[in-house]
């Protein structure tokens, strides 16, 4: 049967509108164009942290063990790694009850599908990196203490030989995470400076 032109429009636009209501969570239509609230705080707090403690993990390697300074920046190190694991447990289930904002102009398929590779990434060493930093720390025996004001209960046996091993991971980990960064980061700019769209305000 064919459908006058009329008739049709008032279908699409009442799918449309239903479509709407079923496929987005409140938290999510509230914040149209922008990630809510809480991804955003969540977002640039971690961001701040992970970047601090990646700076601080690189110098110290150039540091020699034992040393004074080392072991003070090491003490921030674990404290800073084992806070964006706190909040990374946070972050995961929202950022699973919600979903992305819209696009004003969605980018190309292949675009999303690259920045989608990349975050998911960037979510996998989130959870590694401060998960193998413990178990190095705690497989050698060493403390891992809370801004001074408490140390974290060590849950491992001593083994040296594994806290060694993981430690490898921890170091390539960290190699990779700042490989992720680059893209990261050279993204956002790139979407900022050349294609001056809309992908930095999502996230302000
Ligand atoms: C977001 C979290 C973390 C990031 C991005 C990170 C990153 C790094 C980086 C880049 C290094 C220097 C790599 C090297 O040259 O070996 C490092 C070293 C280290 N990190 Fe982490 N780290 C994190 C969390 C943690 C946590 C939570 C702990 C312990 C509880 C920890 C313990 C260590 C230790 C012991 C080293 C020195 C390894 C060695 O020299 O043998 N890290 N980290
Ligand atoms: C400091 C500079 C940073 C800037 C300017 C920045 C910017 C952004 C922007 C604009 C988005 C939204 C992209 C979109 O709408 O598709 C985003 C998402 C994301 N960023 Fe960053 N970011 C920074 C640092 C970091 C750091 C250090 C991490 C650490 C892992 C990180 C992890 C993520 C993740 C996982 C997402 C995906 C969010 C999601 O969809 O759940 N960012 N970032």
């Amino acid at each position: 049967m064919q459908l006058a032109p009329p008739t049709l429009g008032l279908l699409i636009r009442k799918h449309h509108a239903m479509s709407k209501s079923t496929d987005l969570s409140p938290a999510a239509t509230s914040t149209a164009y922008r990630y809510g609230t809480m991804q955003r705080s969540l977002h640039w707090t971690m961001a701040t942290i992970i970047l601090i403690a990646l700076a601080i993990g690189l110098y110290c390697s150039y540091l020699g063990h034992g040393s004074a300074q080392r072991q003070f920046l090491m003490d921030i190190h674990k404290s800073l790694g084992m806070t964006a694991l706190a909040l990374l447990i946070i972050r995961i289930p929202i950022r699973a009850a919600t979903s992305e904002p819209d696009w004003r102009h969605k980018p190309p398929l292949h675009e999303r599908l690259a920045s989608k590779i990349v975050h998911l990434a960037l979510y996998a060493l989130m959870m590694l990196m401060p998960i193998s930093g413990y178990v190095t720390s705690s497989s050698e025996g060493r403390k891992v203490p809370w801004f001074g004001l408490f140390t974290l209960p060590n849950l491992l046996m001593e083994n040296r030989p594994f806290g060694r091993m993981v430690g490898v991971i921890h170091h390539y980990g960290g190699y990779t995470f700042f490989a992720l960064l680059f893209l990261h980061l050279g993204a956002v700019v790139w979407h900022r400076l050349i294609r001056q769209d809309e992908v930095l305000s999502r996230m302000l």
